[in-house]
């Protein structure tokens, strides 16, 4: 026997073998490659068919093209079978299987909140302004009339941040997280002249242990309306017609005299809805507002006895937990989708 017959015989077996033991795509594709390819061992043996002697060559070339139908045919039968396991093997779709459920999220209640009290007021002619959470002594109580010997200024009210990581400014003071959003009031007064409607939603921060009703960050909605004879009556209105959208157009709006720095005369805003009424709670205490103090117009450099106005400061947590009868203000920070997802 001569060499090329052996080489072609001893190439089958092993191209059966191999294809045999074949466990993937991949490797079917890499054996079709070595047996079968341009520079294969099969091809590689029917190019020297032609330096056999005469005789010799139609018996080895029949042999050849046998081989290389055999090595075909083994790949070929191999790929549909691994073809049909990968079929069969989860890739396929179970159109009888119920279908994955995909849960959208929503808005934060609170979140909520903000935007439908931002669309309340844009529709009477608000704008939105903004403030940073880290402010200064002077725009967070001195320019709001509220000395340095004020209870809401003291370490144990308000949290400072530490004079290493950021030194007192020489002119505006410590800094710290804002108590409240009336500083925005003043630099929106700084930036532009009356008249001015805007209101300002926000995060405020408080030296306060957690509790039910206590939480060292919550959220207000600041507002601000000033311009030539901007009356009381102007202030109340607007609150009412606020609350009665926000809330219910049943619902009743009672002002208390109170006292803020920065407002004169000053007021506490009380709330009852139907629904509290229903309850058997008459009144609940909801926000502070007030005419702006004249020394507040003198800290922006506003002239004397030009402008009125009047300013409000609105507890978001604490309305959304009357609307939604919530007692606990921590849900609002805990993100425990079984509460979230009931909003
Ligand atoms: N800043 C007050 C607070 O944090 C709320 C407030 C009261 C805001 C009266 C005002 C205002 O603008 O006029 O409790």
């Amino acid at each position: 026997m001569i060499e090329l017959e052996q080489q072609l015989q001893s190439a089958r077996a092993e191209a059966e073998r191999a294809v045999a033991t074949c466990a993937d795509l991949p490797s079917l594709d890499q054996l079709k490659a070595r047996f079968l390819g341009r520079s294969g061992i099969v091809p590689a043996a029917l190019e020297q068919l032609g330096k056999l002697p005469k005789a010799e060559k139609p018996r080895i070339g029949k042999l050849a093209n046998e081989v290389k139908t055999a090595v075909t045919a083994a790949i070929e039968a191999k790929r549909e079978e691994l073809e049909a396991k990968a079929a069969s093997s989860g890739l396929a779709i179970d159109v009888t299987l119920p279908g994955r459920r995909h849960h959208i999220g929503h808005l934060h209640p609170l979140t909520q909140i903000f935007e439908r009290t931002v669309e309340i007021f844009r529709r009477m002619g608000f704008a939105v302004e903004d403030g940073p959470e880290i402010e200064d002594e002077w725009h967070c109580f001195d320019a709001l009339n509220t000395p340095a010997d004020h209870p809401a200024r003291d370490l144990q009210d308000t949290l400072y941040i530490d004079d290493k990581t950021m030194p007192p400014d020489r002119e505006y003071g410590r800094y710290l997280l804002r108590t409240h959003t009336s500083p925005v009031q003043i630099r929106t007064m700084l930036k532009q002249k009356p008249p001015i409607r805007i209101v300002a939603p926000g995060r405020v921060f408080r030296r306060d242990e957690l509790d039910a009703t206590h939480s060292p960050t919550f959220h207000q909605i600041e507002g601000l309306y000033v311009d030539k004879n901007v009356t009381v009556a102007d202030l109340k209105g607007t609150v009412e017609f606020f609350f009665k959208q926000l809330l219910d157009p049943e619902t009743k709006v009672r002002f208390r005299p109170h006292f803020f720095p920065y407002t004169e005369p000053s007021f506490e805003i009380d709330l009852s809805t139907p629904q509290f009424r229903a309850r058997g709670k008459e009144w609940i205490e909801i926000a502070g507002c007030g005419m702006v103090n004249p020394n507040v117009f003198k800290a922006v450099g506003y002239p004397d006895d030009e402008y009125t106005g009047w300013a409000f400061g609105f507890g978001i947590d604490r309305i959304a937990m009357v609307m939604w009868s919530i007692n606990d203000i921590r849900l609002f920070t805990e993100n425990d989708v079984r509460f979230l997802e009931q909003f």
